[in-house]
């Protein structure tokens, strides 16, 4: 069985490899290689999988995973510029590949010792595009 929860986080970006040109980074990224940035309001979905536990009913506790979310996630990624603020986004890339395989990575040992496993991680960059990362 899967639960999950959902949160947003408003973040700025710039995609563009500095090891490539200014005409190959624009090829590749169009105007999210402008150095100036821009935003995007990201919606994060994350997915736990196990069995609802005999005395509580539960999987995990939603109210703690929220929390977890906010302090893994949210309260370091909302309102902040990724390249600029938010390791490792200076040296990496800030796809939303790349976030959502930065926030697997701060997620899944939280879920270590608990009856709950990190299932997978959707983010949102805009209504239409998203990814799911599943630890691969
Ligand atoms: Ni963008």
């Amino acid at each position: 069985m899967i639960i999950s929860r959902r949160a947003e986080f408003s973040a700025s970006h710039i995609c563009r490899n500095p090891n490539l040109s200014e005409e190959e980074n624009v090829r590749l990224y169009g105007a999210a290689a402008n150095p100036n940035g821009h935003g995007h309001n990201y919606v994060l979905e994350v997915a736990l999988e196990g069995t609802p536990d005999a005395v509580t009913g539960m999987i995990f506790d939603l109210k703690d995973l929220k929390d977890i979310m906010n302090r893994e996630v949210i309260d370091p990624m909302d309102h902040r510029h990724l390249n600029f603020e938010v390791p490792p986004f200076d040296k990496v890339i800030p796809t939303t590949e790349n976030i959502a395989i930065e926030i697997w990575g701060r997620l899944a040992p939280q879920f270590e010792g608990t009856p709950a496993r990190l299932h997978a991680v959707r983010l949102y960059e805009t209504e239409d595009t998203f990814v799911d990362y599943f630890g691969k």
